[in-house]
């Protein structure tokens, strides 16, 4: 049995109640900056944190040197990410010499790593808070505590398995918002430390995130994103999953996507409802990791590359325009030539439109991590570059047959290389920039696609009648 436990509400009480006590507190930090790694469900995660925050009365702070509080909420899923984090981490006890009062916390999947907190406690003495993800809620508390008693507090628990309804929130904006359905994950793929760090895989209830989805729909979102680390086994597996979305394509919210899914566990009814729900938009994102059999075995993947092609046909049967993106280990310890080849065979063979490449990097505690590997990191850098190449011709092709269609985009941003554009997606996830002013944002604009670039395409807004 799954354990699940859900945080009371007595304890979201005693924090708020610790969210007023730091507000008035007349030594306190007045502004906040909040630095989000890693993937969707850390942004989400920071978006709590910012509502936290401002409860206590911090305003967010644009320019992080001139903030009081500077919070890093942490990734470790690659070797790099930690170093990214340890390397600002040690950058602000600078910071910190021409500001004494300044705060600084580190929470995150970083953090929760064995053995972390105990080596940051000693080595980085300057940090006044270290949090893992299992008590982010408990923000409240250890911050008033970093005030009153003055000294640093450092403070990760193991136990997992926890919900949390409730946290007050800031979110980024107001037309397209991420939700979390689940957290956690039990797959234990063999080179990945995201179950050590966000421990066992629990589900929301369905009618708190259908309740937070109807929040969100009345604020305006336009663009909602489910959250978790395998969607597909929500609650259990089955058609858990696909019911949920359902439930929610009837609230009418106009798009709807989801990330991330594990092929094991796509279900049919999932596949099905890509062809009957009006929301959910023509796009997955559906990692496979490697194209070879005994690559995927020893990554404890559950499947095979036939199932996984096997899957893109069904996908493409039910939905033919469904735009489909990856994620792609090189290098997985003892990957042949032969076998780093399947990877490229089958990138050819599914035509991604795009991929997310990276090179194994061993984590500590993970099966992988004990591997032998012989493959000297030079041959790895060759083949990602190969791979890269592979999939930037075939994302490039895909781009340009999208020339001349028209497309519905949700504009989300003023584009930061084009002045007087600004950029959104198409249902099928493309980006698309065409010239336009901010007040466009949020909204949803007719586009005639113009020309393709290596990332994003072009457009020109096109009539429609008013
Ligand atoms: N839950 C998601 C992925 C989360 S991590 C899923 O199962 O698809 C995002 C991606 O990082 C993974 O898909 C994988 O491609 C990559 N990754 C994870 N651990 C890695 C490691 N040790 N080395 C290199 N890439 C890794
Ligand atoms: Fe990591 Fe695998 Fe879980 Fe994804 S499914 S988070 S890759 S263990
Ligand atoms: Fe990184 Fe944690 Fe996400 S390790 S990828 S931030 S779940």
């Amino acid at each position: 049995m799954k354990e699940r436990i859900v945080v009371p509400e007595s304890e979201m009480l005693r924090q708020r109640e610790f969210m007023r006590l730091v507000e008035k507190l007349e030594q306190r930090p007045r502004s906040y900056h909040i630095v989000s790694m890693g993937c969707q469900m850390n942004e989400r995660d920071s978006e709590s944190i910012a509502g936290m925050l401002e409860q206590m009365g911090m305003a967010h702070q644009p320019v992080r040197e001139q903030a009081d509080l500077i919070l890093y909420n942490t990734c470790c899923v690659r070797e790099n990410a930690e170093n990214k984090a340890l390397g600002n981490v040690i950058w602000l006890k600078e910071l910190k010499k021409d500001k004494p009062e300044l705060m600084i916390c580190v929470g995150g999947c970083m953090t929760q790593e064995k053995g972390m907190a105990p080596m940051m406690k000693k080595r980085y003495p300057f940090i006044d808070l270290v949090y893992g993800t299992h008590n982010m809620y408990k923000l409240p508390e250890y911050i008033y505590r970093v005030l009153t008693e003055k000294h640093p507090v450092v403070e990760v628990m193991d136990i997992d398995g926890e919900v949390v309804e409730g946290l007050p929130e800031k979110r980024a904006n107001h037309f397209n918002a991420f939700v979390n359905i689940m957290y956690g994950c039990d797959n234990f793929c063999t080179y990945c430390i995201v179950p050590y760090v966000r421990g066992r895989e629990r589900s929301r209830e369905p009618e708190a995130v259908i309740a937070e989805c109807v929040r969100l729909q009345d604020e305006g979102a336009q663009e909602i994103m489910l959250l978790g680390q395998n969607v597909n086994s929500y609650r259990g597996g089955g058609a858990e999953f696909a019911e949920l979305l359902y439930r929610i394509d009837r609230l009418g919210i106009p798009r709807i996507r989801f990330m991330t899914s594990h092929p094991k566990d796509l279900s049919d009814e999932l596949i099905q409802a890509f062809g009957e729900l009006k929301h959910l938009m023509p796009q997955l994102h559906l990692p496979v990791q490697a194209g070879s059999d005994e690559i995927l075995r020893r990554m404890n993947r559950h499947y095979t590359r036939e199932h996984y092609l096997r899957l893109v046909k069904k996908l493409r049967s039910v939905c033919p325009d469904i735009g489909l993106t990856s994620d792609i280990i090189v290098g997985f310890p003892g990957e042949t030539l032969e076998q780093f080849e399947e990877t490229l065979s089958l990138v050819r063979e599914v035509r991604f439109d795009a991929a997310y490449t990276f090179i194994f990097s061993p984590r500590t505690g993970t099966r992988a991590a004990a591997l032998p590997d012989n493959t000297p990191y030079e041959v790895k850098s060759e083949r990602i570059q190969r791979l890269i190449d592979l999939q930037q011709a075939i994302s490039l092709e895909t781009l340009e047959a999208q020339v001349g269609k028209r497309e519905t985009v949700l504009v989300e941003s003023v584009s930061t290389r084009d002045a007087g554009s600004v950029g959104g997606k198409t249902p099928r996830g493309h980006m698309v920039n065409f010239p336009g002013g901010p007040e466009l944002i949020g909204s949803f604009v007719e586009v005639e696609i113009t020309s393709a670039g290596r990332n994003t395409l072009r457009g020109r807004r096109i009539a429609t009648e008013e």
